[in-house]
C-alpha cells in the first residue's frame, strides 16, 4: 500500500468527557504517538450539529485540549487543533456530500438514535455528519482512526466514500498523476481493539456511557473529583453474586463485566488477569478497589487538565500552532481534489 501511515482521531466538544471517551479513545490516542504519526481534532463543526451555547464552546473546546494534552499528548510531535480552524474539512465535505448517497446516510443508526421521533426536526448537519466526519480523515488522507465501537458504522461509510471517489473519478485521479491502483484516497482503518472499546453505563449494563445519559450517576466524568468518582462506583449497579475466576463466568453478567473491564483497562491489566485475582470476591471488596484504581489513574489527568484551563491563552496558542500545521497538509490534498474533481483553481 502506497499510503503513508497516518493516524487520525476527533473528539466532539459537547461537554461531560467520560471514562468511556478516555478508556475507548483518548488513552489510546495517546499510546498510538509511539508508532505513528497522529493528528488530533477537536471536532468543534460536529459539536454545533445540535445547538451550543456560544460561550460554552469555546470553554469545551479548551476543556477538550486539555484533556488530550493531561492525558499526555505531546502537541509539538504530533498535531493538536480545533477543525473549524482548517477550512478544507468542510470544504472536503461538500464533494462528499455529492459522492455519498442518502440511502447511505439513512443507515446511519447514530443519527437515528440522536434526531429520536423528531427527525423533520433535526438539523440537515446532523444527518450529513457522517460526510464531514470522512472529509476529516481523508483530508490529511489518514490511514488508521482509533476510536470507541460506537463509532465503526461511521468507519464504513467512511471507507464506502472513499472507495467511490476512487471510482467515480478513477480516470481524472489517473490523468492527474495518482497511482491508479491506489486511487486517490485509502481506506481508512478503524481500530477499535482497545482494552475498553465500549464502556457501559454505571446504571444500566446494556447502555453506552455517555455525554447525554440524564443521569450523571451513570457516567465517571473526566472533572469528578475523588469523592464523587468513589461515590459513583459504590453506588454502580451490579447483581448479588460473587465474581467468577474466569471470563466465561461473566456471561450474561453485562454490569459486573463492564466494571471488570473498566479495572482492567484502568489498570493495563488484561480481564482474566484481573480475576485471577478478584475472582470469589464480592462487590463489597472489589468496588473500593476500583474506585482507588480510578481515583489513582485519573486525579493526575484530571489535575492537570485544571491547570492548563487556568491558562487559556496557552491552550489557543497550542491550538493555533496546530491548525497551520494541519492546514499545511489538507491544503494540497484540497488541491488534488479540486482538480481531479474538475475546478478551475
Ligand atoms: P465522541 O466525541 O462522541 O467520542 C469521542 C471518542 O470516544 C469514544 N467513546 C467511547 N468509547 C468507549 N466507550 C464509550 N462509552 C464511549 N463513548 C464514546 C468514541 O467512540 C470516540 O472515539 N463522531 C465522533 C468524533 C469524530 C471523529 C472524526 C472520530 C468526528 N470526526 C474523525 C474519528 C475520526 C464522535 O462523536 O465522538
Amino acid at each position: 500500500m502506497a499510503f503513508k501511515p497516518l493516524v487520525f482521531s476527533g473528539v466532539q466538544p459537547t461537554g461531560n468527557l467520560h471514562l468511556g471517551n478516555y478508556l475507548g479513545a483518548i488513552k489510546r490516542f495517546v499510546e498510538m504517538q509511539k508508532t505513528h504519526d497522529c493528528i488530533y481534532c477537536v471536532v468543534d463543526l460536529h459539536a454545533v450539529t445540535v445547538w451550543q451555547d456560544p460561550a460554552e464552546l469555546k470553554t469545551q473546546i479548551r476543556e477538550v485540549t486539555a484533556a488530550f494534552l493531561a492525558a499526555g499528548i505531546d502537541p509539538a510531535a504530533h498535531i493538536v487543533f480545533n477543525q473549524s480552524q482548517v477550512a478544507e474539512h468542510a470544504e472536503l465535505a461538500w464533494v462528499f456530500n455529492c459522492v455519498a448517497r442518502m440511502g447511505w446516510l439513512n443507515r446511519m443508526t447514530q443519527f437515528k438514535e440522536k434526531a429520536g421521533k423528531d427527525r423533520e426536526n433535526a438539523s440537515v448537519g446532523l444527518f450529513a455528519y457522517p460526510t464531514l466526519m470522512a472529509a476529516d480523515i481523508l483530508v490529511y488522507r489518514a490511514t488508521h482512526v482509533p476510536v470507541g465501537e460506537d463509532q465503526k458504522q461511521h468507519l464504513e461509510l467512511a471507507r464506502d466514500i472513499a472507495g467511490k471517489f476512487n471510482t467515480d473519478f478513477a480516470a481524472s485521479i489517473a490523468a492527474n498523476g495518482h497511482d491508479p491502483e491506489d486511487g486517490f484516497f485509502p481506506q481508512p482503518e478503524p481500530l477499535t481493539q482497545g482494552p475498553a472499546p465500549r464502556v457501559m453505563s454505571l446504571r444500566d449494563g446494556t447502555k453506552k456511557m455517555s455525554k447525554s445519559d440524564p443521569s450523571d450517576y451513570s457516567r465517571i466524568a473526566l472533572a469528578d473529583d475523588a469523592d464523587t468518582i468513589a461515590q459513583k462506583i459504590r453506588k454502580a449497579r451490579t447483581d448479588p453474586d460473587a465474581l467468577p475466576s474466569e471470563l466465561e463466568g461473566l456471561k450474561g453478567r453485562a454490569e459486573a463485566e463492564n466494571l471488570v473491564t473498566i479495572f482492567a483497562a484502568l489498570a493495563d491489566r488484561t480481564k482474566e488477569d484481573v480475576l485471577r485475582e478478584y475472582g470469589g470476591a464480592q462487590f463489597s471488596t472489589f468496588k473500593p478497589a476500583l474506585a482507588d484504581l480510578a481515583v489513582a489513574t485519573l486525579s493526575p489527568v484530571t489535575g492537570r487538565m485544571r491547570d492548563l484551563m487556568a491558562d487559556p491563552a496557552h491552550i489557543d496558542s497550542v491550538l493555533k500552532d496546530g491548525g497551520a500545521r494541519a492546514s499545511a497538509i489538507a491544503r494540497p490534498v484540497m488541491d488534488a481534489v479540486k482538480d481531479i474533481v474538475g475546478f478551475l483553481r
